[in-house]
């Protein structure tokens, strides 16, 4: 493998009494993508958002890129390289899509933001067609373009997407799996969650399979396809 970008041990997420997630091992190298697959209220969004800094890790360490990340707010670890498109897409519904991808590079200088905008919308033809049109108003799978848009502005080291795919019909399925595959020729690296996990199988190396907030397994895409498809994932 790869050099490592993001190595988590032993992390555990506690929400009061309820222990989310319990002595999580898992590792993303530089470029890699990655998935975690597990049933609703498995603990993926709690990994993400933990990842992220925007829940604490209750136990555990983690680093990237290098540094320890372990009690890193949010907007560091933004400023280091790492950016999330939260579980159920939410992008600025008042805002339209170039004020969203704007809205991204907030840590950035305004001439690299401009290029990075101007990037985007090269990249992504279905976004620059609408650009002035407000968020709120876009199919769901429109706004998953968005937010993957608006969480690449700054050209992140590692991109958290929480279940992307989710609710979306084929047609966009497909968009926000291209949408991916941009990222990934980009170099960047890719950890996604999934419930139903065959379109995020399609692009990931290796997985991680979460249960009650457990490590189940991990390997490679094959092995976990095995396990997913045996115990109902896909
Ligand atoms: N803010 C919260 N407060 C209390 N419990 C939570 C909170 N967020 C998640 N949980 C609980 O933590 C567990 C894992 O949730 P979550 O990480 O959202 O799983 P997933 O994303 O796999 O559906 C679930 O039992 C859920 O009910
Ligand atoms: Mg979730």
């Amino acid at each position: 493998m790869a050099e490592s970008l993001l190595t988590i041990e032993g992390l555990c997420v506690r929400y009061g009494g309820i222990e989310a997630v319990r002595s999580l091992d898992m590792e993303v190298a530089t470029g890699e993508t990655v998935v975690i697959v597990g049933a609703n209220g498995a603990g993926k969004s709690s990994v993400m958002n933990a990842v992220m800094g925007m829940v604490p890790t209750a136990e555990g360490r983690m680093t990237f890129d290098g540094r320890e990340v372990t009690s890193m707010s949010t907007a560091d670890r933004a400023k280091l390289g790492i950016r999330i498109s939260p579980e159920g897409r939410r992008v600025f519904a008042n805002l339209t899509i170039e004020e969203n991808i704007l809205a991204g590079g907030y840590t950035m200088g305004a001439k690299d933001r401009e290029a990075s905008v101007a990037w985007l919308f090269d990249t992504f033809p279905l976004l620059s067609k609408r650009r002035t049109a407000r968020a709120g108003t876009l199919s769901g799978g429109q706004q998953q373009l968005v937010a993957i848009a608006r969480a690449l502005t700054a050209r992140p080291k590692l991109l958290l997407l929480d279940e992307p795919f989710l609710g979306l019909s084929p047609v966009a399925i497909g968009d926000t799996s291209a949408a991916i595959s941009v990222v990934q020729a980009q170099g960047m690296a890719v950890l996604i969650s999934e419930q139903m996990a065959r379109p995020a199988l399609k692009l990931a190396s290796r997985g991680y399979v979460l249960r009650a907030g457990a490590l189940r397994r991990s390997g490679d895409v094959a092995e976990i396809r095995e396990l997913a498809l045996s115990e109902d994932y896909l």
